[in-house]
């Protein structure tokens, strides 16, 4: 039987690490070639490609580093170098908007050179990114940009991240607009806490999950694979008249004061 993303290709960008990973071996698992993106960590982003084979599925890694003003044509050109060389031919049906950083640190101490870090990972790179995507993007492609529930509501000590991620809703109806006459869809995923480095300072001890749980209506720690599964759907055939919309994937964080 034939797999619903099987002729696809995909690019995750921070497809080395967390969710990122998740959502890029979902993805292969479900047919599509996917481009695992990663910044710093080669080695994971190879084991990630590594997994991916060996589990019957095609991927190859590309490596930029977000924080430079030439990102996304850098990160292209790996992406056409490294398709060329896995036998297809640069073009693009899904690209999964990923990576971020999240620095924990309060509004009074938060330094420029953090928040500039914040601008240029979470909000620079996936406008530039999405821009050159674009240009390879078949028509009845998806774009997937990756929100979070702090959109709504602010969480302590993550003033600088907070405001990131509004500006990636923002993008995610512009580009739904735009892109529309060519039945390219878009939308964005908002995690909730999900279990990964990211996250690490304030999840891992009984005490720490317990705060968690108690904004949550589900009573768990999420994990990477609960966001890829939502990102997989919104790549394939099930979700072609979903458009511009933030979906919350966060166990029931917002439903309650
Ligand atoms: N975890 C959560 O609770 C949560 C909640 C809401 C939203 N989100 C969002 O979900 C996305 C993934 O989060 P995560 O928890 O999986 O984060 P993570 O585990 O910290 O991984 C971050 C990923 O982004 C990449 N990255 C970071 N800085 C980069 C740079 N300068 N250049 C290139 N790549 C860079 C990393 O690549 P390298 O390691 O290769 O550098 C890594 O693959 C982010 O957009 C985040 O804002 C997460």
């Amino acid at each position: 039987m034939s797999k619903p993303l099987e002729g696809k290709v995909a690019l995750v960008t921070g497809g080395s690490r967390g969710i990122g990973r998740a959502i890029a071996e979902k993805l292969a698992a479900d047919g599509a070639t996917v481009a695992v993106h990663f910044g710093r960590n080669g080695k994971s982003a190879e084991d990630v490609v590594a997994g991916i084979q060996k589990a019957g599925g095609k991927a190859f890694a590309v490596g930029a580093d977000l924080t430079a003003k030439d990102a996304a044509t850098k990160l292209f050109s790996e992406f056409d170098a490294g398709a060329k060389k896995n036998g297809g031919s640069g073009k693009l049906d899904v690209l999964v908007n990923n990576a971020g950083v999240a620095p924990l640190v309060g509004f009074a101490e938060t330094t420029e050179a953090q928040f500039d870090e914040l601008i240029a990972v979470n909000v620079r790179a996936p406008f530039f990114i999405a821009q050159e995507a674009v240009k390879r993007l078949s028509d009845g492609g998806r774009i997937i940009n990756l929100s979070s529930v702090v959109a709504r509501l602010p969480a302590k000590g993550l003033a600088a991240y907070s405001l990131t991620k509004p500006a990636i809703d923002s993008l995610t109806k512009s580009l739904a607009f735009d892109l529309g006459g060519r039945n390219i869809n878009v939308n964005a995923v908002a995690p909730g806490v999900i279990q990964t480095d990211m996250t690490a300072a304030f999840t891992g001890s009984e005490e720490a999950d317990a705060g968690v749980m108690s904004g949550q209506a589900l009573k768990r720690i999420g994990q990477a694979d609960d966001i890829a599964d939502v990102v997989v759907f919104l790549a394939g055939p099930g979700a072609r008249w979903i458009t511009g919309q933030t979906i919350e994937v966060s166990g029931g964080t917002t439903v309650t004061l």
